[in-house]
């Protein structure tokens, strides 16, 4: 049985379309990520998926179970972590993740939890004293501490420096290898490039792809991305004839060749670029990601 089913999920805020016709459904045991930039409507999707607000259409299934018809059932399979999580200042460690597990009749030993999120020399220490890296690894303890078979992450990396991040990811793996289901949102690629099975990208409300970060960026790239910073060239469109060249995409001054014929592409940009005065010299050449997949689908990068 799959973990999380949806279909047609809608949700309306006034004329806004925070969630406008969502379908996918989520196997246990995996990975999933809702990629896309703020206002995506990716909290919203959270919220009704576990039953937090009611929805305006459509299906969800969660555990087998509908939110709208019995959200306590779905609740004791769940846990949450959510954007605004609020903590105890005075608390300690130890003493919020005490206090959270006595909201639930089945719950992870609380030791156990510390060390699922690495907070062993901070189970003492008063929330107040915590990092924002700590902070987040709290949040995401309080996810887990209930037990249940899917953890629910908002943007649970959102603020954090790079290594505080991928210890966040140690933990979710962690939690995968427990056999857990994630369901996770982020505005951030190369986290949801590493971390997740598979990822909806999503954008105004709806689902624009969804795949296996590595087959996204195979389905929709088998170029390689050429990158400059040149404000001379950015409104010249000979640039989309130059040997290779599929595809050009201007961000700002920065442009982006996706070319199939890459040392043909950076003679001919040379030889181009001289000539029309505007030599190119910051050129790197790298693999197409899921940033580049954005771009492509929605003509936008997502900003943070
Ligand atoms: N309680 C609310 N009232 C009105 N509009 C809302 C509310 N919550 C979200 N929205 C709007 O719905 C859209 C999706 O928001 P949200 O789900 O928070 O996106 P994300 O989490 O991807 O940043 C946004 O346009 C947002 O302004
Ligand atoms: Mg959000």
């Amino acid at each position: 049985m799959d973990s999380i089913t949806v279909s047609d999920l809608r949700k309306y805020y006034g004329q806004v379309k925070a969630v406008d016709g969502l379908s996918f459904s989520v196997p246990q045991g995996e990975i999933f990520g809702m990629l896309g930039p703020n206002g995506a409507g990716k909290t919203t999707t959270v919220e009704t998926i576990v039953g937090l607000i009611g929805r305006d259409g459509g299906d969800v299934a969660v555990m087998g179970i509908d939110p709208a018809q019995d959200p306590v059932g779905v609740k004791a399979r769940i846990g949450v972590q959510l954007q605004t999580a609020a903590m105890f200042p005075r608390l300690a460690v130890r003493e919020v993740i005490r206090l959270y597990a006595s909201f639930y009749p089945k719950n992870v030993d609380e030791d156990e939890v510390i060390a699922l999120v690495g907070l062993q020399e901070k189970a003492n220490v008063q929330t107040r004293n915590l990092s924002g890296g700590q902070l987040q690894r709290l949040s995401v303890a309080l996810a887990i501490v209930s037990d249940g078979d899917i953890i629910f992450l908002d943007e649970p990396t959102t603020g954090l420096d790079p290594q505080a991040r991928r210890g966040l990811w140690d933990v979710i793996n962690r939690m995968r290898g427990r056999g857990k289901t994630i369901f996770l949102t982020t505005h951030y690629m190369d986290e949801a490039e590493k971390l997740c099975d598979r990822v909806a990208v999503v954008d105004r409300g709806k689902i624009i792809a969804l795949d296996s970060p590595q087959a996204l960026i195979n389905e929709n790239f088998q170029e390689k991305a050429i990158e400059f910073n040149q404000p001379a060239l950015t409104a010249d469109r000979n640039l989309s004839g130059l040997p290779g060249v599929t595809m050009v995409q201007v961000e700002d001054d920065l442009i982006i060749l996706y070319s199939s014929e890459v040392p043909k592409t950076i003679a001919a940009l040379m030889e181009y670029s001289q000539k029309a005065g505007a030599t190119v010299d910051d050129l790197t050449v790298r693999t197409a990601t899921l940033e580049d997949v954005f771009l492509k689908l929605t003509g936008r990068r997502i900003r943070e």
